[in-house]
Protein backbone atom coordinates (compact mmCIF):
# COMPACT_ATOMS: atom_id res chain seq x y z
CA UNK A 1 0.00 0.00 0.00
CA UNK A 2 1.78 3.29 -0.75
CA UNK A 3 1.46 6.44 0.98
CA UNK A 4 -0.75 8.16 -1.44
CA UNK A 5 -3.72 5.69 -1.04
CA UNK A 6 -3.31 4.88 2.68
CA UNK A 7 -5.14 7.12 5.30
CA UNK A 8 -1.83 6.57 7.34
CA UNK A 9 1.45 5.28 7.02
CA UNK A 10 4.85 4.62 8.58
CA UNK A 11 8.09 4.22 6.96
CA UNK A 12 11.16 3.45 8.13
CA UNK A 13 10.22 4.96 11.70
CA UNK A 14 12.35 5.18 14.67
CA UNK A 15 11.59 6.12 18.02
CA UNK A 16 13.32 6.55 21.30
CA UNK A 17 11.90 8.22 24.43
CA UNK A 18 14.90 10.42 25.41
CA UNK A 19 17.28 8.91 28.31
CA UNK A 20 15.48 5.49 27.77
CA UNK A 21 18.20 2.69 26.04
CA UNK A 22 16.22 0.10 27.10
CA UNK A 23 13.26 0.89 24.37
CA UNK A 24 13.42 1.29 20.90
CA UNK A 25 10.56 1.30 17.97
CA UNK A 26 11.15 0.80 14.97
CA UNK A 27 8.94 0.12 11.96
CA UNK A 28 9.93 -0.25 8.72
CA UNK A 29 6.32 0.09 7.00
CA UNK A 30 2.84 0.20 8.34
CA UNK A 31 -0.03 1.15 6.52
CA UNK A 32 -4.04 1.47 6.96
CA UNK A 33 -6.07 1.81 3.89
CA UNK A 34 -9.66 4.49 4.49
CA UNK A 35 -12.23 2.74 5.87
CA UNK A 36 -10.23 -0.31 7.27
CA UNK A 37 -10.90 -1.21 10.78
CA UNK A 38 -7.43 -2.92 11.62
CA UNK A 39 -7.15 -3.81 15.47
CA UNK A 40 -3.05 -3.47 16.60
CA UNK A 41 -2.27 -6.51 19.40
CA UNK A 42 0.99 -6.54 21.86
CA UNK A 43 1.80 -6.94 25.11
CA UNK A 44 2.01 -4.11 27.83
CA UNK A 45 5.31 -2.46 27.03
CA UNK A 46 5.45 -3.22 23.57
CA UNK A 47 5.05 0.36 22.37
CA UNK A 48 1.48 0.29 21.26
CA UNK A 49 0.88 4.12 23.07
CA UNK A 50 4.04 5.55 21.63
CA UNK A 51 3.11 4.40 18.48
CA UNK A 52 -0.30 5.99 18.82
CA UNK A 53 1.53 8.89 20.16
CA UNK A 54 3.47 8.93 16.98
CA UNK A 55 0.57 8.58 14.58
CA UNK A 56 -1.30 12.02 17.03
CA UNK A 57 2.11 13.89 16.03
CA UNK A 58 2.23 14.89 20.02
CA UNK A 59 5.43 12.97 19.76
CA UNK A 60 7.95 13.46 16.80
CA UNK A 61 9.99 10.53 15.27
CA UNK A 62 13.77 10.21 15.24
CA UNK A 63 13.78 9.30 12.11
CA UNK A 64 11.38 8.01 8.96
CA UNK A 65 8.20 9.55 8.16
CA UNK A 66 4.53 9.33 9.45
CA UNK A 67 1.55 10.36 7.13
CA UNK A 68 -1.57 10.83 7.62
CA UNK A 69 -4.72 11.83 5.07
CA UNK A 70 -1.13 12.27 2.73
CA UNK A 71 0.18 14.81 4.79
CA UNK A 72 3.73 14.24 6.59
CA UNK A 73 3.41 15.14 10.10
CA UNK A 74 7.20 15.96 9.89
CA UNK A 75 6.09 19.04 7.49
CA UNK A 76 4.48 20.74 10.24
CA UNK A 77 5.16 23.49 12.35
CA UNK A 78 3.99 22.03 16.36
CA UNK A 79 0.69 24.28 16.33
CA UNK A 80 -0.27 23.38 12.64
CA UNK A 81 0.17 20.02 13.44
CA UNK A 82 -1.78 20.14 17.10
CA UNK A 83 -4.95 21.82 14.56
CA UNK A 84 -4.17 19.27 12.17
CA UNK A 85 -4.33 16.02 14.58
CA UNK A 86 -7.88 17.95 16.01
CA UNK A 87 -9.51 17.63 12.16
CA UNK A 88 -8.30 14.35 11.40
CA UNK A 89 -8.21 12.18 14.36
CA UNK A 90 -10.92 11.40 16.72
CA UNK A 91 -8.62 10.26 19.88
CA UNK A 92 -10.10 7.57 22.50
CA UNK A 93 -7.54 7.42 24.80
CA UNK A 94 -6.87 4.75 27.70
CA UNK A 95 -8.12 6.66 30.22
CA UNK A 96 -10.75 8.40 28.41
CA UNK A 97 -9.31 12.07 29.43
CA UNK A 98 -12.70 13.67 30.26
CA UNK A 99 -13.35 17.06 31.79
CA UNK A 100 -14.59 15.95 34.93
CA UNK A 101 -16.08 18.49 35.58
CA UNK A 102 -17.69 20.00 32.27
CA UNK A 103 -21.24 18.73 31.03
CA UNK A 104 -21.29 15.38 29.20
CA UNK A 105 -22.95 17.66 26.34
CA UNK A 106 -19.45 19.76 26.27
CA UNK A 107 -17.10 17.00 26.63
CA UNK A 108 -18.18 15.98 22.90
CA UNK A 109 -18.36 19.07 21.62
CA UNK A 110 -14.84 20.04 22.56
CA UNK A 111 -12.99 18.95 19.75
CA UNK A 112 -15.11 20.86 17.64
CA UNK A 113 -13.52 23.87 18.92
CA UNK A 114 -10.02 23.57 17.70
CA UNK A 115 -11.09 21.75 14.10
CA UNK A 116 -13.24 24.14 11.80
CA UNK A 117 -13.44 21.73 8.75
CA UNK A 118 -14.93 19.32 11.20
CA UNK A 119 -17.18 21.77 12.93
CA UNK A 120 -18.43 22.52 9.20
CA UNK A 121 -19.48 19.03 9.28
CA UNK A 122 -21.99 19.21 11.75
CA UNK A 123 -24.86 21.16 11.18
CA UNK A 124 -26.34 21.32 14.66
CA UNK A 125 -24.13 20.64 16.84
CA UNK A 126 -25.73 20.75 20.38
CA UNK A 127 -28.25 17.82 18.42
CA UNK A 128 -25.09 15.93 17.40
CA UNK A 129 -23.75 15.89 20.60
CA UNK A 130 -27.21 14.54 21.98
CA UNK A 131 -27.45 11.95 18.85
CA UNK A 132 -24.14 10.35 19.72
CA UNK A 133 -24.98 9.44 23.34
CA UNK A 134 -28.70 8.40 22.41
CA UNK A 135 -26.90 6.34 19.76
CA UNK A 136 -24.00 4.79 21.88
CA UNK A 137 -26.71 3.86 24.76
CA UNK A 138 -25.99 6.22 27.10
CA UNK A 139 -29.43 7.13 29.26
CA UNK A 140 -31.27 10.37 28.06
CA UNK A 141 -30.04 12.40 31.69
CA UNK A 142 -26.67 11.70 30.99
CA UNK A 143 -25.78 14.56 28.26
CA UNK A 144 -26.43 17.03 31.05
CA UNK A 145 -24.32 15.26 33.61
CA UNK A 146 -20.60 16.00 34.48
CA UNK A 147 -18.88 13.34 32.58
CA UNK A 148 -17.12 12.54 36.38
CA UNK A 149 -20.39 10.92 37.78
CA UNK A 150 -20.65 8.69 35.14
CA UNK A 151 -19.78 4.86 35.37
CA UNK A 152 -16.60 3.87 33.45
CA UNK A 153 -18.62 2.17 30.84
CA UNK A 154 -20.98 5.07 30.66
CA UNK A 155 -17.63 7.55 30.15
CA UNK A 156 -16.24 5.38 27.58
CA UNK A 157 -19.05 6.05 25.17
CA UNK A 158 -18.87 9.81 26.19
CA UNK A 159 -15.50 9.06 24.68
CA UNK A 160 -16.65 7.02 21.50
CA UNK A 161 -19.08 10.07 20.68
CA UNK A 162 -16.14 13.27 21.22
CA UNK A 163 -14.24 11.32 18.63
CA UNK A 164 -16.50 10.50 16.29
CA UNK A 165 -18.43 14.19 16.53
CA UNK A 166 -17.54 15.94 13.24
CA UNK A 167 -16.55 12.56 11.39
CA UNK A 168 -13.13 12.35 11.71
CA UNK A 169 -11.29 10.39 8.84
CA UNK A 170 -9.16 8.25 11.30
CA UNK A 171 -10.30 7.22 14.78
CA UNK A 172 -7.83 5.80 16.98
CA UNK A 173 -8.64 3.93 20.32
CA UNK A 174 -5.46 2.98 22.78
CA UNK A 175 -7.32 0.03 24.48
CA UNK A 176 -10.56 1.73 25.27
CA UNK A 177 -12.37 -1.94 25.96
CA UNK A 178 -10.08 -3.12 28.82
CA UNK A 179 -12.09 -1.60 32.03
CA UNK A 180 -15.25 -3.64 30.61
CA UNK A 181 -16.76 -7.04 31.05
CA UNK A 182 -17.24 -9.14 27.71
CA UNK A 183 -20.66 -8.18 27.18
CA UNK A 184 -20.17 -4.89 27.66
CA UNK A 185 -17.28 -4.29 25.58
CA UNK A 186 -19.06 -6.06 22.58
CA UNK A 187 -21.78 -3.77 22.81
CA UNK A 188 -19.76 -1.13 23.10
CA UNK A 189 -17.26 -2.17 20.05
CA UNK A 190 -20.47 -2.46 17.80
CA UNK A 191 -21.68 0.44 18.54
CA UNK A 192 -18.71 1.86 17.94
CA UNK A 193 -18.05 0.31 14.53
CA UNK A 194 -21.59 1.22 13.49
CA UNK A 195 -21.10 4.75 13.59
CA UNK A 196 -17.34 4.95 12.41
CA UNK A 197 -18.54 2.94 9.33
CA UNK A 198 -21.43 5.56 9.12
CA UNK A 199 -18.98 8.20 8.77
CA UNK A 200 -16.56 6.24 6.27
CA UNK A 201 -14.16 6.96 9.16
CA UNK A 202 -10.71 4.06 9.20
CA UNK A 203 -10.64 2.65 12.66
CA UNK A 204 -6.83 1.80 14.22
CA UNK A 205 -7.35 0.34 17.95
CA UNK A 206 -4.57 -1.02 19.95
CA UNK A 207 -4.93 -3.34 22.74
CA UNK A 208 -3.18 -6.29 24.31
CA UNK A 209 -6.79 -8.66 23.90
CA UNK A 210 -6.82 -10.56 21.09
CA UNK A 211 -10.66 -11.70 21.85
CA UNK A 212 -11.46 -8.25 20.17
CA UNK A 213 -10.23 -9.97 16.91
CA UNK A 214 -13.43 -11.07 14.91
CA UNK A 215 -14.77 -7.60 15.14
CA UNK A 216 -11.85 -5.93 12.75
CA UNK A 217 -11.14 -6.43 9.17
CA UNK A 218 -7.52 -6.74 9.58
CA UNK A 219 -5.40 -7.83 12.72
CA UNK A 220 -1.82 -6.76 13.13
CA UNK A 221 0.55 -7.94 15.50
CA UNK A 222 3.36 -5.42 16.91
CA UNK A 223 5.75 -7.57 16.73
CA UNK A 224 5.27 -8.30 13.11
CA UNK A 225 5.75 -4.36 12.44
CA UNK A 226 8.22 -3.52 14.89
CA UNK A 227 11.87 -4.79 14.53
CA UNK A 228 13.64 -6.19 17.79
CA UNK A 229 15.76 -4.00 19.71
CA UNK A 230 19.23 -3.64 18.00
CA UNK A 231 21.43 -3.15 20.53
CA UNK A 232 21.05 -1.06 22.96
CA UNK A 233 23.38 1.99 22.44
N1 LIG B 1 6.37 9.41 28.52
C1 LIG B 1 7.32 8.45 28.53
N2 LIG B 1 8.59 8.72 28.89
C2 LIG B 1 9.55 7.77 28.90
N3 LIG B 1 9.32 6.47 28.55
C3 LIG B 1 8.06 6.14 28.19
C4 LIG B 1 6.99 7.10 28.18
N4 LIG B 1 5.86 6.47 27.77
C5 LIG B 1 6.22 5.18 27.55
N5 LIG B 1 7.53 4.97 27.81
C6 LIG B 1 8.25 3.70 27.67
O1 LIG B 1 8.06 3.19 26.38
C7 LIG B 1 7.87 1.76 26.43
C8 LIG B 1 6.57 1.41 25.73
O2 LIG B 1 5.50 1.98 26.46
P1 LIG B 1 4.03 2.11 25.87
O3 LIG B 1 3.23 2.90 26.86
O4 LIG B 1 4.10 2.64 24.48
O5 LIG B 1 3.57 0.58 25.83
P2 LIG B 1 2.10 -0.05 25.62
O6 LIG B 1 2.26 -1.14 24.61
O7 LIG B 1 1.14 1.02 25.31
O8 LIG B 1 1.78 -0.70 27.04
P3 LIG B 1 0.34 -0.92 27.77
O9 LIG B 1 -0.31 -2.11 27.09
O10 LIG B 1 0.72 -1.24 29.17
O11 LIG B 1 -0.47 0.33 27.66
C9 LIG B 1 7.92 1.37 27.89
O12 LIG B 1 9.22 0.89 28.15
C10 LIG B 1 7.66 2.67 28.63
O13 LIG B 1 8.32 2.70 29.87
MG1 LIG C 1 -0.61 1.74 26.31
Amino acid sequence: MDSDTSILSLRDVRYRWPGRASFALDIADFAIAPSETVLLLGESGSGKSTLLSLICGTITAQAGSVTVGGTDLASLSAGKRDRFRAEQIGLIFQQFNLLPYASVRDNILLPLRFAPQRRARVAAPQEEAHRLCTTLGLPEEAIAAQAGTLSVGQQQRVAAARALIGAPPLIIADEPTSALDAATQATFLELLFAQARANRSTLLMVSHDARLAAHFDRVVQMSDVTSPLQGAA
